[in-house]
């Protein structure tokens, strides 16, 4: 009688494991083959040019500035936006999305005060470029590290893992290109497992889903 009566419950839990590892599987391929195979919508060295242009405006203006010279440079691909906390890999931060779809995204970066941490280690490859302040860097299988300053640009190969250190009122422009959504779990690791700041979590949901569905919606992947 037991037996028979737990046995359909089990199935249906299975059911839903299986659901959730295909649907999960399917984004995560689907994000990778998009990645791959599409044009990016962005120009890496464009971006990098924007940030070097603002390094000696004030902090406020360089943000103003740097938003509104993608603004100009890609039209329709710059969304209003807002400041955000991210704690992961131990460190603390804020981040300011200008633009995120399935496969690339831009924001501001930075941290007010000294925070400190491991880079994460991603299935996508990222792009800093400072706009002011001071970024330490140890690299995995090195025993130095190396020092980053306002226009200096950072590439963090996908697969790649590095100690960073920012010193306060650091701030950088990020471009981001590959299956973002891999990138999502480690950027809100700490918020869940740590901090438990599910408002931070919501907030960081819904910026980076309105802005995929804005993005889709223009037929941009
Ligand atoms: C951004 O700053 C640069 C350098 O100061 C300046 O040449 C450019 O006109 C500014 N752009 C905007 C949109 O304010």
């Amino acid at each position: 009688m037991k037996v028979a009566s737990s046995l359909p419950h089990r199935v249906s839990w299975i059911g839903i494991a299986f659901f959730v590892t295909l649907l999960c599987s399917f984004i995560w391929v689907t994000s990778i083959i998009l990645a791959t195979f599409t044009p990016p919508k962005f120009d890496k060295d464009v971006i990098r040019k924007i940030a070097e242009r603002a390094v000696d405006l004030p902090r406020e203006e360089a943000f103003r500035n740097v938003s509104k010279e993608l603004q100009a440079a890609f039209p329709q691909l710059i969304y209003d936006s807002k400041w955000i906390f991210i704690n992961a890999g131990g460190w603390m931060g804020s981040f300011y999305l200008l633009h995120a779809s399935l496969t690339e995204y831009v924001l501001l970066f930075g941290t007010a005060i000294e925070t400190s941490g491991h880079s994460g280690r991603y299935w996508i490859d990222i792009y800093d470029t400072l706009l002011r302040g001071t970024f330490y860097q140890w690299s995995e299988g090195t025993t130095h590290y190396v020092t980053y300053s306002a226009g200096d640009t950072i590439y963090h190969p996908r697969l790649s893992a590095t100690a960073v250190h920012w010193k306060e009122d650091t701030w950088m422009l990020e471009y981001a290109r590959g299956p973002i959504i891999s990138s999502l779990l480690f950027a809100l690791s700490d918020s869940m497992f740590s901090t438990q700041d599910w408002l931070t979590i919501y907030k960081s949901v819904q910026i980076y889903g309105r802005m995929v569905i804005q993005s889709l919606i223009r037929f941009q992947i």
